[in-house]
């Protein structure tokens, strides 16, 4: 009602605060994130506020915050009047991973051996599913501490055990193994194959190392748009199978390889890479090749999408105009070479947000592993929506979700695609509304018009949809986005 603040959370405690001795002494000074970036859930009935947390910075570097790293990676449970501290569940400890919370919790009450429970569920970025008692902050279900391993990088102090849900089973795989190879055509099949054997792989907890980690976590399991529960205690989640290659170098030795580029070359591989490849090739369908990006836009125009972002891609407002300007010659291969960055400058994109915190190993790449026409280097599926029976931790059912009409069309069976976006369960009935990543007039539009009615699509650009409910003249509408097709669909159901 005023505008004041009325408490803080330090997520990094600090001196006398409790978890405080879970980091270096000098961590909240200089260690950033650990923050809730997916939102949160109230029970007002409680006056409780329900959230995760995120991974603290860096990311995959934890040299410098030995400890478990408390309130990292965890499900809180805070007095919303106060802020006082009632209960927290560290799911990941150490993180080394960036396995944020993605999504907020759902809260749903749930019969649990006989009785009534008032639990929440939250999904995590690797596929996990805790579901929690929300007074206690206890699992429902049996959860493991497991030994992991501990060959992090030079400095690191990886945490010697993690948490393993039993129940509900992952949403999605967990490691990466030999079997799990794409077979969507022995080229694709070759070309995984070759890449498969450099990369460490044998632990879902293998710490980040300099010859390369797959992972699951980025695009694997949930993600932000988050998850949908209907009352009798069925959670619906769209989960994605994409894994991430991870390379870690040493920030001194890649400053010093960056030191001869020339300024927009430089600011390339620090800002762009990670997306649109060392190569400018681009990875996966979803990120753009930029070698003949003169061929399709002006100096202006790349200009623009650095200032505002498009789709997937962030705004890179930190950068200045004369930086800007490096980056769009180097693309469009005028620079002349001359304007070199200095010796020693460092490549992390950190310093470009003048946060003080500089890491001793940083990302070298961070990719998709996608074959060479840019699908998932995974066999499918790579998208699923799944129906967990949360009284029981079981699974109802897990279809594949979403598609690739031009590989349907050579016969293989449907993939399923990634997915952001949000499903939505709406009373009284079986409607469950996950995004698709599909063309119009695709099979699963196909299945949906059947399902829902009618869907119109209006021309917007975003990929991100969490479906909006609107009531009018006796009919439910639903907007959502649909990735991909850079549409906005708008599904109308008949009011029950
Ligand atoms: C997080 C991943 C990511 C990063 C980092 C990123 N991009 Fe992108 N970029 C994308 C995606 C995804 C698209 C496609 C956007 C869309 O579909 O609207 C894109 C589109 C573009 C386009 C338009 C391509 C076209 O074909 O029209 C340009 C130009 C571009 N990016 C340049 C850059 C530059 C320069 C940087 C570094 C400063 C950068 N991007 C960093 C993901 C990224």
């Amino acid at each position: 009602m005023t505008g004041k603040l009325k408490w803080v959370f330090h997520t990094i405690p600090q001196p006398g605060e409790w978890g405080y001795d879970t980091w270096p002494a000098d961590a909240y000074k200089k260690i950033g994130a650990t923050n809730n970036w997916s939102g949160m859930s109230l029970d007002e009935k409680r006056g409780v506020v329900y959230f995760g947390t995120g991974s603290p910075a860096a990311d995959f570097y934890g040299g410098d915050r030995k400890g478990t790293n408390l309130f990292a990676n965890c499900i809180m449970a805070l007095d919303a009047e106060t802020g006082k501290l009632k209960w927290y569940y560290q799911t990941i400890h150490h993180d080394l991973w960036d396995r944020d919370h993605p999504c907020p919790p759902n809260l749903i009450t749930l019969k649990h051996k006989g009785k009534l429970v008032d639990a929440l569920v939250q999904t995590t970025k690797d596929g996990l599913v805790y579901v929690l008692d929300r007074d206690k902050g206890t699992s429902l279900f049996p959860v493991e501490e497991r030994k992991v391993p501990t060959n992090g990088l030079p400095g690191e102090h990886p945490w010697p055990t993690q948490k393993y849900p039993l129940k509900p089973l992952p949403l999605n795989r967990q490691v990466y193994t030999e079997a799990d190879i794409t077979n969507i055509s022995p080229e694709a099949h070759a070309y995984i194959k070759e890449r498969f054997q450099k990369i460490r792989t044998s632990n879902k907890f293998a710490p980040p190392s300099t010859t390369g980690t797959l992972l699951f976590g980025y695009s694997g399991g949930a993600e932000w748009g988050g998850n949908a529960v209907d009352p009798s205690g069925i959670l619906y989640q769209n989960a994605n199978h994409q894994p991430w290659e991870l390379i870690m170098a040493e920030r001194a030795s890649l400053n010093q390889k960056n030191a001869p580029l020339t300024a927009g070359n430089a600011l390339y591989i620090t800002n762009c890479a990670t997306c649109h490849g060392q190569d400018r090739k681009g990875s996966g369908q979803e990120l753009p090749s930029l070698v003949d990006i003169g061929k399709r836009r002006s100096a202006d125009e790349i200009k623009a999408i650095l200032k505002t972002g498009s789709g997937r891609m962030p705004a890179f407002q930190q950068l200045s105009e004369k930086e800007r300007d490096a980056l769009v010659s180097f693309l469009l291969n005028t620079e002349t070479g001359s304007a070199k960055v200095a010796s020693g400058t460092s490549s992390a994109p950190t310093t470009k947000r003048g946060f003080p915190y500089e890491p001793s190993y940083v990302v070298k790449s961070w990719q998709p592993l996608v074959d060479q026409e840019g699908y998932p280097g995974i066999k499918p599926p790579w998208g699923t929506l799944n129906a967990i029976d949360l009284n029981t931790g079981n699974y109802l059912w897990r279809v594949p979700l979403g598609e690739f009409p031009e590989l349907t069309k050579k016969g293989i069976p449907i993939t399923g695609t990634e997915s952001y976006g949000g499903p939505l369960a709406t009373a009284g009935g079986s409607y469950s509304l996950p995004v698709l990543k599909t063309n119009e007039s695709g099979p699963s539009i196909k299945r949906l018009v059947r399902l829902f009615g009618s869907i119109n699509f209006l021309p917007v650009g975003s990929l991100h949809p969490l479906p909006t409910r609107l009531m009018e003249n006796s009919m439910w509408s639903l907007p959502l986005v649909v990735g991909g097709g850079r549409r906005l669909a708008e599904i109308t159901l008949p009011l029950r």
